[in-house]
């Protein structure tokens, strides 16, 4: 845990997005120096509504509040003077029109609905989720929370450090890629951003590369003697120039499959 954080702060992308997040405090008052006049993100705003802190979403939101310690958000928590604005409201906005109306639901920002409030902070995210082949979170048909852990635990689920989850995480919505499968790839094991991108590429089906580069990285490819072109042992000379490895008829079923060995059906 310790050697994550450590991880985390020596980042040079989690260094730019706190630099972001000092700006982005500047931006609305909340840190008086005159020198800085740059905006570069406005976190949430809520008309009329100011900080109130954590703390406060505490009494009627309990769980998340004493939950969110273990999540990696809670480390962004500043100390000093400033603290309270880094918090929940951070993504949720100013919340002292929601706590004063007792929890109105319009009065505070839901990224469930609108993605805007990580963008804020993760604006190169914004760009994969408009490549051409994409998950429909812009389109509101799903949120980074589908996928994330906002409130507790890792953000990424099933990263680095428990590659099965990530497998659960995408197999709720994808059952027929998740199996079980009689003949299981055994690539699968390592997760299924092995080959996708999660959040968008300019390939279809959310592939990290277009063609059998997917797949000889891991399946290497040998030229023999007699113009042999060896994968997985097997002359595949007359078969590249067909399409893809997974072309209709080649390694159809990529996943996994019910019936035979080679992935064919
Ligand atoms: C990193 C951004 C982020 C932070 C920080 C954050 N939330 Fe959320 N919150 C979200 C997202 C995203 C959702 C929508 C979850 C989903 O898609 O189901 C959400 C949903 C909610 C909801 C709606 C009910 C629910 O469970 O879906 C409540 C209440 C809530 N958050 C309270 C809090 C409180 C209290 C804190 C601080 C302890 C907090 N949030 C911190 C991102 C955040
Ligand atoms: C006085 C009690 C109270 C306080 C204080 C409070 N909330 Fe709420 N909140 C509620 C209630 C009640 C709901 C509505 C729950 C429902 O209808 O399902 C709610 C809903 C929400 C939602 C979901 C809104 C939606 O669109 O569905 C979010 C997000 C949220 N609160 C965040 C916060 C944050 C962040 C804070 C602290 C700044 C906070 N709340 C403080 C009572 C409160
Ligand atoms: C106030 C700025 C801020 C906001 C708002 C914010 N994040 Fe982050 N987030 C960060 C920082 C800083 C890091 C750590 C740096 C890094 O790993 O890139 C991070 C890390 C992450 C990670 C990687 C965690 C890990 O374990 O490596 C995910 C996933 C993530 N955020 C998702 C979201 C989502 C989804 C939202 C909106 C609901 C959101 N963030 C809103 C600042 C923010
Ligand atoms: C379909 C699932 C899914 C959705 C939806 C999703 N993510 Fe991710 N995200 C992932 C996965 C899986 C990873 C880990 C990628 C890896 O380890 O290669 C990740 C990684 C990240 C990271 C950290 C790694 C990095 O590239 O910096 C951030 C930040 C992040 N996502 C933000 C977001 C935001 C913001 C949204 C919503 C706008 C979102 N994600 C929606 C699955 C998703
Ligand atoms: C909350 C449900 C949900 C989760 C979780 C989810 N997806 Fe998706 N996925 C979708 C939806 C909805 C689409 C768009 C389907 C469409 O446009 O017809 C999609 C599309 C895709 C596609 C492209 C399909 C196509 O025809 O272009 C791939 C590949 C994919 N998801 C992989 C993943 C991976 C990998 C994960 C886990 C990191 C994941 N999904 C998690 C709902 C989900
Ligand atoms: C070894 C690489 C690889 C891995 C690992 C992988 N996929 Fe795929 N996936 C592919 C390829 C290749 C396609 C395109 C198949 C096609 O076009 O017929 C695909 C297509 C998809 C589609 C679209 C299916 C359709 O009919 O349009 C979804 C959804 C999907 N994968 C989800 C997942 C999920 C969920 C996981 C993890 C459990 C995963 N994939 C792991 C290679 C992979
Ligand atoms: C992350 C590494 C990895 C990637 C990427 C990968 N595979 Fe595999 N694949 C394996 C492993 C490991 C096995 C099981 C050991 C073996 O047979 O080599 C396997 C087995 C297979 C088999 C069964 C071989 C046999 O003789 O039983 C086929 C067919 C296959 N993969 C096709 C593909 C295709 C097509 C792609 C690209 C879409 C792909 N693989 C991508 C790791 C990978």
């Amino acid at each position: 845990m310790t050697s994550r954080i450590r991880k985390l702060w020596s980042n040079p992308s989690t260094m730019r997005i706190i630099g972001i997040v000092v700006v982005a405090l500047f931006a609305a008052g909340l840190i008086s120096c005159a020198t800085l006049t740059r905006v570069v993100v406005v976190p949430p705003q809520i008309p009329g509504a100011t900080f109130v802190g954590s703390e406060n979403c505490s009494q009627c939101h309990e769980n998340i509040t004493r939950d969110f310690k273990t999540a990696s958000h809670a480390r962004l928590h500043a100390s000093g003077p400033n603290s309270t604005e880094i918090g929940c409201e951070s993504c949720h906005g100013p919340g002292s029109v929601h706590s004063e109306s007792g929890g109105a639901r319009q009065t505070i920002v839901n990224p469930k609905k609108d993605p805007e409030a990580c963008f804020a902070c993760h604006l190169d995210k914004r760009g994969e989720f408009h490549l051409a082949s994409h998950h429909p979170v812009l389109e509101g048909k799903m949120g980074c929370g589908d996928c994330h852990n906002v409130h507790k635990g890792d953000a990424i689920l099933g990263g680095a450090f428990s590659l099965a989850s990530e497998r659960e995480t995408c197999g709720k919505c994808h059952i027929a890629q998740h199996g079980p499968f009689v003949f299981e790839h055994e690539a699968i094991r390592e997760g299924c951003t092995i080959c996708h991108n999660a959040h968008g590429t300019v390939n279809a089906k959310l592939l990290t590369q277009r063609n059998q580069n997917l797949c000889i990285r891991c399946h290497f490819q040998q030229q023999a003697p007699g113009g042999q072109l060896l994968i997985g042992g097997r002359d595949h000379r007359q078969f590249v120039s067909k399409g893809t490895c997974w072309t209709a008829g080649c390694h159809e079923a990529v996943h996994g499959s019910q019936i035979g060995s080679l992935l064919r059906y």
